[in-house]
C-alpha cells in the first residue's frame, strides 16, 4: 500500500525486488574515512595503505557540515578536494555524503526552532547528532543549500562517483512533535482524506472515547502514554506522516544530486524506524544500503544467524545492497563495548554478508578515533595508527575480492523458502497495538533461524514482490493484510507453490482496525477456512495446549485458533483441553499447489516440523545436504553462473564430506568435490565449472 500522499515521482528505481542485483559497475571495497579527524601527518600514508588493502572506494563527509560550510553561506571544499585527489592517485574513488545528520552550531543558534521535539514536548539540543526536524521548512531549506553547494562543486569531479544521503535517517530518534510537525501532520491528513473530516473520523473510529474531530486543525500528533492508550489508527497515520517527512527531506537532496550529475549512484544507509524503504524513500534511490554490525548480538553462537536474517530482511526491501559500514572491530559507545573479532571472524562475517546480497563492502571505519562519542568504536586501524591483524585480514579479503567481485556481479541470492518480511504498515500497526505478542519480524527471525540452521535456502520476500523460483512462502501473523496482495499469492499457489499462513493474518485492515468479516478476511477464500474462536495463552504451563498431525506434536504457548473448514481439509488438530479434536492447521489443495493455515503462532519448531513433513511435495530440502549444521551454504546465481559460499559458523574446525565441484575463488584452486576441512571461521567459495 502506498503511504506517500505527496504525489512526488520517484527518481530512482521503482522496480524493487529481492532478486535485483546492485546497479553498480563493479564490486567496491573500502571504508568510511574522516580526514577531518586527522592531521596531514597522520593521513600521510593512508591512501597507499588503502590501495595495498585493495580499496576502490571511500565514503566521506557525512558529519562534516561544519568543515564544508564553517559559516553560513561560506563554503570550504579544500580539505575534501585534496583528499579526493590524493585517493584518486591510488585509484580509489569517493562516495560523498550530504552532511545533514549533523547540522552545525551556527545553524542551530540562528534557528533554534529547527530542533526536534519529543512526545513530552522537550526540545532536543545541539551536541550529538540527528537533532533537527525533517519536516521543518527552515531545516529543509538549509539542507537543500548545502546539498546544492556540494553538488555544484563536485559535478565535474570524475573521482566522485556516488552519494549517500545524510546518514542512517532516524537511527537514534524518529518522532518529532514540534510546531512544524503539528502543521505538517494536519496537512498530511488533509491530503490523505481529501479535506473530508468525516472520512477521517470513520477511518480512525473516533466515536471511541469521544475523539470526533470537526476540523483538521484540531488534530494533534499522538502522544503515547499521555495519559494512556491512544487511537491505533491515529498513531499509524502519524507514523505515515513521519515516513513521508523523511522521504520528502531526502527527495529534496536526491533531486539536486540527480540534476547535477545523472551518472552518480545515489544511496542511503538503513534500516530504521518510520521509513518506508519500499515506498518513495527507497524508490528515489538507485538502491538501498545497509550498515552491518553483527556484534550487537552479544552471543557469538547466535551471531551468524542474526546477521543472516538481518541481511535477508534488507534484501527484501530493494534487492542486493551496498554495505557502507561493515563492522571491523569491537564497537563501543556510552555503556557498552563489543567483543573484538577473533582472527578470521571478520573475514567470515564479510563473506556471510556477500553471500546474502552485499554487492560492495566498506568497513567502518578506517582508523579508530581518539576523541568524541565514538572514541572506542574500533576500526581497521587502532588508535595508534599501526596496521595489525585486522588490517591484514581486510587486505586479504581485498585481494580475494578481485576474483570474487566479478564472479558474483549480476547474481542474486537463490532461495527456496521465502518468509514475508518488509512491510512497514504491517510492522508498525503491530508495534502500536501488539497485545504483548511478538512482532511479525521477530517471528520471521525465529523461523528464519531454525530453517537456516536446518540448511534450507531461506530468505525474506515482500508479498508484492516476485516469487519466481520460491517453492514455499510463509506469512507469519500479518494481522493487517492488504487485499491487493491476494491475487498474486493465489497465482503462486495455483502454479505449484506452497503457502503457509500464520494465525491472525488478515484479521485487520491497513488502517489498524479489525475487519468486519470473519478472519482471515481477504485470505479466507484462498485458505478455505474461517477462524471461529481465538485466544491468547498467558500461562501456557498452567493450561498447556498442543496440536498434533498424527505423527508429531507441538506445544503452543502464545495463541490458539479454532478453524472451521470451508474448502480446506484438516491437517492437524488440537489435542488438549476443550479444543481437543478441533482443527488447528488446515490444508487446501489448489491448482498445482497447497495452502496451509496454521491456527497458532509459527515458531521455528513448528515450521521445521511442517517443512520436514511436507518437504517432498513442497519441493524444498536442504540446499547442500552434505553441509553439517555448522556450515552455512548459500548460492548466488544469475541462472547460469553458480557461486557457492560455504562458511563455518561454528566454533571449531568442521569437515564437509562433499563440496560443490569447481574453482575456489579465494585461491584459484580446483575443488574436486571431495571432503574439505573448514577451519574455525573458515570459508570456501566455489564457482561451479
Ligand atoms: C552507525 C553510524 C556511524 C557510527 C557507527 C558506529 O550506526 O552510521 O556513524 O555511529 O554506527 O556507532
Amino acid at each position: 500500500m502506498s503511504t506517500e500522499y505527496h504525489g512526488l515521482a520517484p527518481l530512482g528505481n521503482a522496480d524493487l525486488s529481492h532478486r535485483r542485483p546492485l546497479p553498480l559497475r563493479m564490486f567496491h571495497f573500502g571504508a568510511p574515512y574522516y580526514p577531518e579527524h586527522w592531521s596531514e601527518a597522520e593521513r600521510r600514508n593512508d591512501a597507499e595503505l588503502m590501495a595495498d588493502a585493495g580499496f576502490t572506494m571511500v565514503r566521506m563527509a557525512e558529519f562534516a557540515w561544519d568543515v564544508l560550510e564553517p559559516q553560513e553561506g561560506s563554503f570550504d571544499f579544500a580539505l575534501f578536494d585534496e583528499v579526493i585527489a590524493e585517493l584518486a592517485t591510488e585509484g580509489i574513488r569517493t562516495m560523498l555524503c550530504t552532511p545533514t545528520a549533523t547540522p552545525p552550531r551556527w545553524l542551530t543558534m540562528a534557528h533554534p526552532e529547527i530542533h526536534r521535539e519529543d512526545a513530552r514536548g522537550v526540545q532536543l539540543q545541539h551536541g550529538a547528532r540527528q537533532h533537527c526536524c525533517h519536516s521543518h521548512p527552515v531545516f529543509r531549506e538549509y539542507s537543500r543549500r548545502i546539498t546544492q553547494a556540494m553538488a555544484d562543486h563536485y559535478r565535474e569531479n570524475r573521482h566522485v562517483i556516488a552519494w549517500q544521503t545524510d546518514n542512517e535517517f532516524n537511527c537514534h530518534f524518529s518522532e518529532c512533535h514540534c510546531p512544524a510537525c503539528q502543521a505538517g501532520f494536519q496537512d498530511f491528513l488533509q491530503r490523505k482524506f481529501r479535506g473530508n473530516i468525516q472520512r477521517l473520523n470513520q477511518t480512525w473510529g473516533t466515536a471511541f472515547w469521544a475523539q470526533t474531530y470537526t476540523d483538521f486543525a484540531q488534530i494533534p500528533t499522538p502522544k503515547p502514554d499521555r495519559p494512556c492508550y491512544d487511537n491505533p489508527a491515529h498513531r499509524l497515520d502519524y507514523y505515515r506522516f513521519v515516513r513521508e517527512s523523511v522521504a520528502v527531506f531526502q527527495h529534496d537532496q536526491v533531486q539536486i544530486l540527480r540534476a547535477a550529475n545523472p551518472r552518480w549512484f545515489v544511496t542511503h544507509n538503513g534500516c530504521f524506524r518510520h521509513i518506508d524503504y519500499r515506498g518513495l524513500f527507497g524508490q528515489d534511490l538507485d538502491a538501498l544500503s545497509y550498515d552491518v554490525y553483527p556484534f550487537f548480538d552479544q552471543d557469538p553462537a547466535h551471531r551468524p544467524y542474526s546477521q543472516a536474517f538481518n541481511l535477508d530482511r534488507v534484501r527484501a526491501l530493494t534487492g542486493n545492497f551496498m554495505i557502507p559500514e561493515h563492522q571491523s572491530g569491537g564497537g563501543g559507545q556510552g555503556g557498552y563495548l563489543h567483543d573484538t573479532p577473533e582472527p578470521g571472524e571478520l573475514r567470515r562475517m564479510t563473506y556471510t554478508s556477500i553471500a546474502r546480497g552485499a554487492d560492495s563492502v566498506l568497513y567502518f571505519r578506517w582508523r579508530t578515533c581518539r576523541f568524541g562519542a565514538e572514541e572506542y568504536w574500533r576500526g581497521i586501524l587502532d588508535h595508534d595508527n599501526v596496521p595489525r591483524r585486522r588490517y591484514e585480514e581486510v587486505a586479504q579479503i581485498g585481494m580475494e575480492m578481485k576474483r570474487i567481485g566479478p564472479a558474483i556481479r549480476g547474481t542474486h541470492v537463490h532461495i527456496d523458502i521465502g518468509i514475508a518480511v518488509g512491510d512497514i504498515d504491517v510492522e508498525e500497526a503491530h508495534d502500536i497495538l501488539s497485545l504483548g505478542l511478538p512482532s511479525p519480524r521477530r517471528v520471521a527471525e525465529a523461523i528464519h533461524e531454525e530453517l537456516n540452521r536446518a540448511g534450507y535456502a531461506v530468505g525474506c520476500v515482500h508479498p508484492a514482490d516476485d516469487l519466481t523460483g520460491v517453492a514455499m512462502y510463509i506469512i507469519p501473523h500479518w494481522a493487517s493484510f492488504d487485499p491487493a496482495w491476494v491475487p498474486d499469492l493465489q497465482e503462486f499457489v495455483e502454479q505449484g507453490g506452497t503457502l503457509v499462513i500464520g494465525a491472525r493474518t488478515g484479521s485487520k485492515d491497513m488502517d489498524n482496525n479489525v475487519i468486519s468479516g470473519t478472519a482471515p478476511g481477504c485470505l479466507s477464500e484462498l485458505a478455505g477456512v474461517s477462524v471461529v474462536e481465538y485466544g491468547r495463552q498467558n500461562n501456557p504451563e498452567k493450561r498447556p495446549l498442543h496440536l498434533t498431525d498424527g505423527a508429531n506434536f507441538a506445544n503452543t504457548d502464545l495463541w490458539y485458533e479454532v478453524l472451521s473448514l470451508d474448502t480446506a481439509e484438516m491437517f492437524a488438530t488440537w489435542n488438549s483441553r476443550h479444543l481437543t479434536g478441533q482443527t488447528a492447521v488446515s490444508r487446501r489443495r489448489l491448482g498445482k499447489g497447497t495452502v496451509y493455515y496454521v491456527g497458532t503462532f509459527l515458531d521455528g519448531h513448528i515450521c521445521t516440523l511442517l517443512c520436514e513433513r511436507i518437504e517432498a511435495e513442497a519441493k524444498v530440502g536442504p540446499l547442500w545436504p552434505d553441509a553439517p549444521e555448522e556450515v552455512e551454504a548459500v548460492l548466488r546465481t544469475d541462472g547460469t553462473r553458480r557461486v557457492w559460499f560455504l562458511t563455518n559458523r561454528g566454533d571449531a574446525p568442521v569437515v564437509m564430506p562433499r563440496t560443490p565441484e569447481g574453482v575456489s575463488l579465494t585461491d584459484d584452486e580446483d575443488v574436486g568435490g571431495g571432503p574439505v576441512t573448514l577451519e574455525r571461521h573458515g570459508v570456501l567459495i566455489v564457482q561451479e565449472k
